[in-house]
């Protein structure tokens, strides 16, 4: 007997579309209004959402329709993740990769796709506001200040993952830049001690807590009392430190928009 098409529930009518990507997406530091546009239709078109719910704040996955499959990946292996990003994809479903942040950091995107690249299924991948750049917006500063600083370094202290020898923190230290230190709070002590080496006692470290969540913890203390007031907080997880000599908000302007200074758009009048 002939099934009518409308006997058939809404997802099975679908022809698997192989062609569809999976979209990673980058889900910004916490608040929802802090998405991307694009990341925020790919959320609410989600129908599998598989999030990284030790990161993303849960106001971000709660955005996806009530109907969504919601998976969460904190007990989860990438031998885990990975058929369930593919069986949902090969079904005809739009599925969604959660991350905190921006996709280019600490995001472990990179592992995930090239194995979907083994299966050729296609990928999309949409950028976040990274936790550096909230707490840096938080804080009402930019980080490079003319005459003063003029480079962002964005890495992490060693821990168990460990880092290449040529990042180490000393080196990274040695350049006296604006030094945004992710997944470092539990290194805190050691970090301290590299940086006082290379940084003055009194240089501002912007020590942030789940920055742009209703709880955040956003403040600025001396680099000699970065590891007093971690612990005084108990912070370990979803920390991020800014330690640089912008934070003190020394007045200096830029020659961009300096009278003597005539470029393209502001020609010599
Ligand atoms: C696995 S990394 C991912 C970083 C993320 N992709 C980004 O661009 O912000 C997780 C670390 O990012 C930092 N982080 C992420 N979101 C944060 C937030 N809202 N406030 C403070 N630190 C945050 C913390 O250092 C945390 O341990």
């Amino acid at each position: 007997m002939a099934i009518r098409k409308e006997e058939i529930p809404a997802r099975r009518c679908r022809l698997p579309a192989l062609n569809h990507p999976i979209s990673f997406v980058g889900a910004g530091p916490g608040a929802p209004d802090l998405l991307t546009l694009r990341a925020a239709d790919r959320i609410r078109r989600a129908e599998v959402l598989i999030w990284t719910d030790s990161l993303v704040c849960p106001d971000i996955a709660a955005l996806a329709n009530d109907d969504c499959l919601r998976i969460r990946t904190s007990r989860l292996t990438l031998e885990e993740v990975i058929p369930q990003l593919i069986q949902h994809q090969k079904a005809g479903l739009q599925v969604v990769r959660l991350h905190d942040g921006d996709t280019a950091l600490y995001s472990a995107i990179n592992e995930q796709i090239c194995a979907l690249n083994d299966e050729n299924i296609p990928v999309e991948v949409v950028p976040g506001v990274s936790a550096y750049q909230a707490a840096a917006a938080g804080l009402g500063s930019e980080l490079t200040i003319p005459g003063l600083v003029q480079t962002i370094v964005l890495s992490r202290a060693g821990g168990r993952t460990g880092v290449p020898e040529c990042e180490q923190l000393h080196h990274l230290a040695s350049l006296r830049a604006s030094l945004c230190l992710y997944l470092s709070a539990r290194h805190v002590e050691e970090v301290q001690a590299t940086l006082l080496e290379h940084y003055p006692a009194e240089t501002p470290v912007a020590v942030g807590h789940r920055v742009s969540w209703p709880d955040q913890l956003l403040e600025i203390v001396p680099l000699n009392k970065m590891a007093e007031f971690t612990d005084q907080h108990e912070l370990i997880r979803t920390t991020l430190y800014v330690i640089s000599p912008a934070l003190s908000k020394a007045s200096k302007r830029s020659r961009l928009y300096s009278p003597d200074h005539d470029h393209l758009f502001r020609p010599k009048r």
